[in-house]
Protein backbone atom coordinates (compact mmCIF):
# COMPACT_ATOMS: atom_id res chain seq x y z
CA UNK A 1 0.00 0.00 0.00
CA UNK A 2 1.35 3.51 -1.15
CA UNK A 3 2.33 5.66 2.11
CA UNK A 4 0.86 8.90 2.53
CA UNK A 5 3.07 11.45 3.86
CA UNK A 6 1.74 15.13 5.12
CA UNK A 7 4.37 17.68 5.18
CA UNK A 8 4.18 19.23 8.45
CA UNK A 9 7.17 22.02 7.67
CA UNK A 10 5.63 25.27 9.09
CA UNK A 11 6.94 27.24 5.97
CA UNK A 12 4.42 24.94 4.18
CA UNK A 13 1.56 25.41 6.39
CA UNK A 14 2.10 28.93 6.80
CA UNK A 15 1.57 29.52 2.72
CA UNK A 16 -1.32 27.08 2.36
CA UNK A 17 -3.31 29.35 4.88
CA UNK A 18 -2.67 32.20 2.53
CA UNK A 19 -3.78 30.01 -0.76
CA UNK A 20 -6.15 28.92 0.73
CA UNK A 21 -7.49 32.12 1.39
CA UNK A 22 -10.12 33.14 -1.20
CA UNK A 23 -9.40 36.78 -0.65
CA UNK A 24 -5.67 36.02 -2.34
CA UNK A 25 -5.71 37.06 -5.96
CA UNK A 26 -4.11 35.39 -9.10
CA UNK A 27 -0.27 36.95 -8.84
CA UNK A 28 0.20 35.62 -5.07
CA UNK A 29 -1.64 32.43 -5.68
CA UNK A 30 0.24 31.30 -8.38
CA UNK A 31 4.04 32.56 -6.13
CA UNK A 32 2.53 30.63 -3.48
CA UNK A 33 1.83 27.45 -5.52
CA UNK A 34 5.41 27.27 -7.08
CA UNK A 35 7.01 28.26 -3.21
CA UNK A 36 5.38 25.41 -1.41
CA UNK A 37 5.94 22.87 -4.27
CA UNK A 38 9.84 23.54 -4.25
CA UNK A 39 9.65 23.10 -0.27
CA UNK A 40 7.62 20.21 -0.77
CA UNK A 41 10.32 18.61 -3.53
CA UNK A 42 12.57 19.91 -0.96
CA UNK A 43 11.95 17.33 1.70
CA UNK A 44 10.89 14.83 -1.14
CA UNK A 45 14.55 14.55 -2.30
CA UNK A 46 16.04 13.87 0.95
CA UNK A 47 16.31 10.40 0.38
CA UNK A 48 18.15 10.66 -2.90
CA UNK A 49 21.22 8.60 -3.25
CA UNK A 50 24.67 10.43 -3.15
CA UNK A 51 28.10 9.66 -4.57
CA UNK A 52 31.77 10.77 -3.47
CA UNK A 53 33.66 13.20 -5.81
CA UNK A 54 37.09 14.92 -4.86
CA UNK A 55 37.07 18.60 -5.50
CA UNK A 56 39.78 20.85 -5.23
CA UNK A 57 39.05 23.80 -3.13
CA UNK A 58 41.24 26.80 -3.00
CA UNK A 59 42.85 25.42 -0.02
CA UNK A 60 42.70 21.69 -0.42
CA UNK A 61 41.44 18.68 -1.81
CA UNK A 62 37.72 17.87 -0.76
CA UNK A 63 35.73 14.68 -0.06
CA UNK A 64 32.48 16.26 -1.46
CA UNK A 65 29.21 14.72 -2.24
CA UNK A 66 27.02 14.92 -5.45
CA UNK A 67 23.57 13.24 -6.42
CA UNK A 68 24.48 9.66 -7.75
CA UNK A 69 23.02 9.78 -11.31
CA UNK A 70 19.23 9.55 -10.81
CA UNK A 71 17.30 10.91 -13.45
CA UNK A 72 14.19 12.74 -12.37
CA UNK A 73 11.17 13.61 -14.40
CA UNK A 74 8.46 15.99 -13.27
CA UNK A 75 4.86 15.28 -14.98
CA UNK A 76 2.42 18.06 -14.03
CA UNK A 77 -1.33 16.75 -15.03
CA UNK A 78 -2.48 19.92 -17.44
CA UNK A 79 -3.75 22.46 -16.40
CA UNK A 80 -3.46 23.10 -12.66
CA UNK A 81 -0.20 20.90 -12.30
CA UNK A 82 1.82 23.26 -14.37
CA UNK A 83 1.36 25.77 -11.38
CA UNK A 84 4.24 23.34 -9.49
CA UNK A 85 6.68 22.99 -11.94
CA UNK A 86 8.71 26.45 -11.70
CA UNK A 87 8.99 25.88 -7.84
CA UNK A 88 10.42 22.61 -8.24
CA UNK A 89 12.58 23.34 -11.42
CA UNK A 90 14.26 25.89 -9.32
CA UNK A 91 15.80 23.32 -7.17
CA UNK A 92 15.84 20.83 -9.90
CA UNK A 93 17.04 22.47 -12.98
CA UNK A 94 18.28 18.98 -14.64
CA UNK A 95 14.97 17.17 -14.23
CA UNK A 96 13.06 16.56 -17.79
CA UNK A 97 9.39 17.73 -18.03
CA UNK A 98 6.38 15.54 -19.12
CA UNK A 99 2.85 16.76 -19.59
CA UNK A 100 -1.07 14.70 -19.22
CA UNK A 101 -3.41 16.80 -20.54
CA UNK A 102 -7.26 16.30 -18.33
CA UNK A 103 -9.93 18.04 -17.43
CA UNK A 104 -12.47 16.77 -15.04
CA UNK A 105 -15.75 16.60 -16.58
CA UNK A 106 -17.73 18.72 -14.04
CA UNK A 107 -20.99 16.47 -14.80
CA UNK A 108 -19.46 13.04 -14.34
CA UNK A 109 -16.50 14.16 -12.48
CA UNK A 110 -14.29 11.79 -14.39
CA UNK A 111 -11.08 12.66 -16.28
CA UNK A 112 -11.09 13.75 -19.95
CA UNK A 113 -7.24 12.76 -21.57
CA UNK A 114 -6.23 16.09 -24.31
CA UNK A 115 -2.71 15.75 -24.06
CA UNK A 116 -0.03 13.61 -23.50
CA UNK A 117 4.15 14.15 -24.12
CA UNK A 118 6.42 12.29 -21.56
CA UNK A 119 10.23 11.98 -21.54
CA UNK A 120 11.42 9.11 -24.18
CA UNK A 121 13.48 7.27 -21.39
CA UNK A 122 10.87 7.20 -18.89
CA UNK A 123 11.25 3.79 -17.80
CA UNK A 124 14.23 4.76 -16.47
CA UNK A 125 13.45 7.68 -14.49
CA UNK A 126 12.28 9.13 -10.93
CA UNK A 127 8.96 10.60 -11.87
CA UNK A 128 6.82 13.07 -9.75
CA UNK A 129 3.77 13.44 -10.84
CA UNK A 130 2.16 17.02 -9.28
CA UNK A 131 -1.13 18.57 -9.63
CA UNK A 132 -2.27 20.74 -6.44
CA UNK A 133 -5.45 19.04 -6.05
CA UNK A 134 -6.39 15.21 -5.28
CA UNK A 135 -10.27 15.79 -5.39
CA UNK A 136 -12.07 11.90 -6.19
CA UNK A 137 -8.73 10.62 -7.50
CA UNK A 138 -9.82 9.98 -10.82
CA UNK A 139 -7.87 13.02 -12.48
CA UNK A 140 -4.56 11.63 -10.97
CA UNK A 141 -5.38 7.59 -11.10
CA UNK A 142 -5.78 8.03 -14.88
CA UNK A 143 -2.59 10.60 -15.26
CA UNK A 144 -0.48 7.11 -13.66
CA UNK A 145 -2.21 4.61 -16.11
CA UNK A 146 -1.42 6.68 -18.85
CA UNK A 147 2.27 6.82 -17.91
CA UNK A 148 2.48 3.35 -16.86
CA UNK A 149 1.02 2.19 -20.51
CA UNK A 150 3.99 4.06 -21.83
CA UNK A 151 6.54 2.22 -19.46
CA UNK A 152 6.74 4.44 -16.15
CA UNK A 153 7.86 2.30 -13.20
CA UNK A 154 8.80 4.57 -10.61
CA UNK A 155 6.08 6.90 -9.58
CA UNK A 156 5.97 9.38 -6.49
CA UNK A 157 2.53 11.73 -6.70
CA UNK A 158 2.34 15.69 -4.87
CA UNK A 159 -0.64 17.36 -4.57
CA UNK A 160 -0.95 19.91 -2.26
CA UNK A 161 -4.49 19.57 -0.98
CA UNK A 162 -6.01 15.82 -0.82
CA UNK A 163 -9.44 14.23 0.16
CA UNK A 164 -9.87 11.12 1.77
CA UNK A 165 -11.72 9.73 -1.03
CA UNK A 166 -9.17 10.45 -3.50
CA UNK A 167 -6.14 8.89 -1.48
CA UNK A 168 -8.10 5.91 -0.80
CA UNK A 169 -8.62 5.55 -4.54
CA UNK A 170 -5.56 6.17 -5.47
CA UNK A 171 -3.75 3.24 -2.52
CA UNK A 172 -6.66 1.03 -4.28
CA UNK A 173 -5.03 2.15 -8.15
CA UNK A 174 -1.82 2.06 -7.55
CA UNK A 175 -0.78 0.73 -4.47
CA UNK A 176 2.96 1.21 -5.10
CA UNK A 177 2.88 4.99 -5.46
CA UNK A 178 3.75 7.04 -2.20
CA UNK A 179 1.85 10.61 -2.10
CA UNK A 180 3.22 13.50 -0.48
CA UNK A 181 1.00 16.48 0.23
CA UNK A 182 0.41 19.46 2.11
CA UNK A 183 -2.83 18.95 3.81
CA UNK A 184 -5.29 16.25 4.58
CA UNK A 185 -8.55 17.65 4.10
CA UNK A 186 -12.24 16.65 6.04
CA UNK A 187 -14.23 15.63 2.58
CA UNK A 188 -15.62 16.14 -0.76
CA UNK A 189 -18.69 17.65 -1.20
CA UNK A 190 -21.74 17.30 -3.84
CA UNK A 191 -19.77 18.88 -6.58
CA UNK A 192 -16.76 16.76 -6.09
CA UNK A 193 -15.05 19.65 -4.73
CA UNK A 194 -12.74 19.49 -1.70
CA UNK A 195 -13.53 21.01 1.77
CA UNK A 196 -12.30 23.19 2.88
CA UNK A 197 -10.02 23.09 -0.03
CA UNK A 198 -9.14 26.25 -2.02
CA UNK A 199 -11.29 25.99 -4.60
CA UNK A 200 -10.67 25.77 -8.34
CA UNK A 201 -6.90 25.56 -8.64
CA UNK A 202 -6.72 26.12 -12.08
CA UNK A 203 -9.10 28.91 -12.12
CA UNK A 204 -7.46 30.74 -9.17
CA UNK A 205 -3.71 30.19 -10.70
CA UNK A 206 -4.69 31.18 -14.38
CA UNK A 207 -7.40 33.52 -12.99
CA UNK A 208 -10.17 32.26 -15.31
CA UNK A 209 -13.78 31.46 -14.09
C1 LIG B 1 -8.59 19.75 -11.15
C2 LIG B 1 -7.29 19.47 -10.42
C3 LIG B 1 -7.09 18.00 -10.67
C4 LIG B 1 -8.49 17.47 -10.65
C5 LIG B 1 -8.74 16.83 -9.31
O1 LIG B 1 -8.37 19.87 -12.50
O2 LIG B 1 -6.23 20.26 -10.86
O3 LIG B 1 -6.46 17.70 -11.89
O4 LIG B 1 -9.37 18.59 -10.83
O5 LIG B 1 -9.99 16.24 -9.29
P1 LIG B 1 -10.18 14.66 -9.25
O6 LIG B 1 -9.23 14.13 -8.22
O7 LIG B 1 -11.60 14.50 -8.83
O8 LIG B 1 -9.92 14.11 -10.62
P2 LIG B 1 -9.51 20.33 -13.52
O9 LIG B 1 -10.22 19.14 -14.07
O10 LIG B 1 -10.37 21.37 -12.88
O11 LIG B 1 -8.71 20.92 -14.73
P3 LIG B 1 -7.71 22.16 -14.80
O12 LIG B 1 -6.45 21.76 -14.06
O13 LIG B 1 -7.50 22.29 -16.26
O14 LIG B 1 -8.36 23.35 -14.18
N1 LIG C 1 -10.35 20.38 -8.48
C1 LIG C 1 -10.06 21.57 -7.90
O1 LIG C 1 -9.42 22.42 -8.51
N2 LIG C 1 -10.51 21.80 -6.66
C2 LIG C 1 -11.24 20.89 -5.97
O2 LIG C 1 -11.60 21.16 -4.81
C3 LIG C 1 -11.53 19.67 -6.59
C4 LIG C 1 -11.06 19.43 -7.85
Amino acid sequence: MGKVYVFDHPLIQHKLTYIRNKETGTKEFRELTNEIAGLMAFEITRELPLKEVDVETPVAMAKCHMIAGKKLGIIPILRAGLGMVDGILELIPAAKVGHVGLYRDPDTLKPVEYYVKLPKDIEERELIVVDPMLATGGSAIEAINVMKKRGAKNIKLMCLVAAPEGVEEMQKAHPEVDIYLAAMDEKLNEKGYIVPGLGDAGDRLFGTK
